[in-house]
């Protein structure tokens, strides 16, 4: 690397390394257990759904938690190139267009235990226009959970603090019991991100 360059990111650290070695589809599988250890917020037979799933390391440690009598859909712009166990399906879409919520409905009528949102828009390097893009993203997700989340059901999504963001915490303090931020160690240090862990849905 020259010297005064930009730091690239360290593809190989140690969580891509790991991640190779144990199977998942990408390092981030690291921030969901680290989620799950804190959290525990997955458990055997849940029906889970997995918002921003490509390329598939959530979905992949979500199928192993709930095992075989649990249920996990996902959702990406897109496809998946990993093969997936008979509890996990799959949509490619845009969660934009309503037509995907009536879909996951007809599959599977009954509400979920956990919705989790990783989704996250094409990064321009433009601060304020990519918070506001991760922001309606979010803020897309927690309408998901208005529909089909039950009752007492939890919320992770992940966020890039800013202005607008303020607006959706306070939603989110109306909608859950309680509201947390985590910061997963398998975040990279170069990245802003957060997760806003909503416990406890109430309507
Ligand atoms: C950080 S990646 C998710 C990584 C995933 N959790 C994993 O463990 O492999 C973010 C994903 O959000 C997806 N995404 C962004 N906007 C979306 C939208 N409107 N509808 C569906 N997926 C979207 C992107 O295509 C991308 O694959």
């Amino acid at each position: 690397m020259r010297y005064g360059a930009p730091m690239p990111y360290l593809r190989k650290d140690r969580y891509f390394q790991k991640a190779k070695k144990e199977g998942w589809a990408s390092r981030a599988a690291y921030k969901l257990i680290q989620i799950n250890q804190k959290w525990s917020l997955l458990k055997k037979g849940m029906f889970v759904i997995d918002l921003g799933t490509s390329p598939g390391s959530w979905m992949q440690v979500i199928a192993d938690t709930i095992g075989p009598q649990g249920r996990v859909i996902g959702i990406d712009l897109q496809p998946l190139n990993i093969s997936l166990p008979p509890n996990a399906l799959f949509l490619q879409g845009d969660l934009r267009d309503p037509k995907f919520l009536d879909q996951i409905e007809k599959i599977w009528p009954q509400k979920a235990d956990l919705i989790v949102s990783d989704m996250a828009p094409k990064l321009t390097g433009v601060k304020f226009g990519d918070q506001f893009l991760s922001y309606e993203l979010a803020l897309l997700a927690l309408k998901t959970c208005l529909r089909l989340l039950k009752i007492h059901g939890n919320f992770v999504v992940k966020v890039f603090p800013g202005q607008e963001s303020e607006g959706l915490y306070k939603q989110m303090k109306v909608a859950f019991s309680k509201v947390a931020t985590f910061s997963p160690e398998a975040s990279r240090k170069t990245s802003s991100e957060v997760y806003w862990i909503g416990l406890g849905y109430k309507e």
